[in-house]
């Protein structure tokens, strides 16, 4: 294969040990509204999942209402309408359909991000290096691969499997969100924190997962140590 593997990246909820950085997440929401949902589905996850990101109730019944662009049919007339999200809401999709949001993307429907990272390989990594991975044709590609370019609508990024990809780079400028927490939104950053989120998205439960297993390895352990003296106690008068 001729494309890049992502680039290491750490995160604090890597590892057996790893937690939530629920300040990241929220930041990482607010990459995802502000820059990647006017494209991007993310229609597995619910407005009232955000309270997981340390939103309370409250703050996530307004954060679930700044989306104004909720598909329904109004009860009374039977039409269909847009009315502001609710916290019971999933998040909403920016195109009506699949033709619409293709027409839209040099013929490539944006693909839902909710389970993005666990579709790719190294996904989180995957992701955060796709993000930062635009940039011209290297030379030993063009040596090796004289017909390969890029075609009109196209982007070339190393880390995409196919090279050239219909999405153009959606972070092109420090500062391009101004984080509500004052982080620097440098482009690393805002790539950092999206793909965060994103991993939160695909499993919200990764954590607890992790942590689910500590009391068993403590219990297996404290079992096999009442086992070791049980049997020494069983056969301590056989000779
Ligand atoms: C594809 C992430 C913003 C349009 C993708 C993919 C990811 C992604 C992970 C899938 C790559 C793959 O299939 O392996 C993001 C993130 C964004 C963002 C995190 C915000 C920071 C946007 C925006 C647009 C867009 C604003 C539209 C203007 C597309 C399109 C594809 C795509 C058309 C399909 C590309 C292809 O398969 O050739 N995006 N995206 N994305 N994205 Fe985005």
């Amino acid at each position: 294969e001729f494309h890049k593997s992502p680039k290491p990246i750490k995160f604090q909820h890597d590892g057996p040990f790893g937690t939530w950085d629920a300040a990241q997440l929220q930041r990482g929401y607010q990459v995802y509204k502000e820059v990647c949902s006017s494209c991007h589905s993310l229609k597995y996850v619910a407005f009232r999942d955000l309270e997981q990101l340390g939103y309370s109730p409250e703050e996530v019944k307004a954060l679930a209402a700044e989306w104004t662009n909720i598909r329904d049919i109004d009860s009374d007339t039977g039409e269909a309408i847009t009315r502001p999200g609710l916290p019971t809401d999933t998040f909403p999709a920016p195109y009506p359909n699949n033709v619409a949001a293709a027409t839209a993307n040099n013929g490539v429907a944006p693909p839902d991000l909710s389970l993005m990272t666990k579709a790719r390989p190294n996904g989180t990594a995957y992701v955060n290096s796709l993000l930062t991975g635009y940039g011209p044709i290297p030379a030993e590609l063009k040596e090796q691969f004289p017909e390969f370019s890029t075609p009109d609508g196209g982007h070339f990024n190393e880390y995409f499997p196919n090279l050239n990809l219909a999405m153009a780079p959606p972070l092109t400028l420090d500062g391009q969100v101004s984080y509500a927490d004052g982080t620097e939104a440098t482009i690393p950053q805002m790539a950092a924190d999206v793909s965060a989120f994103l991993t939160w998205t695909a499993e919200p439960s990764l954590v607890e997962r992790k942590q689910r297993g500590w009391p068993v390895v403590l219990f297996l352990l404290f079992a096999t140590v009442l086992a070791y003296f049980a049997k020494k106690h069983v056969w301590s008068d056989t000779k």
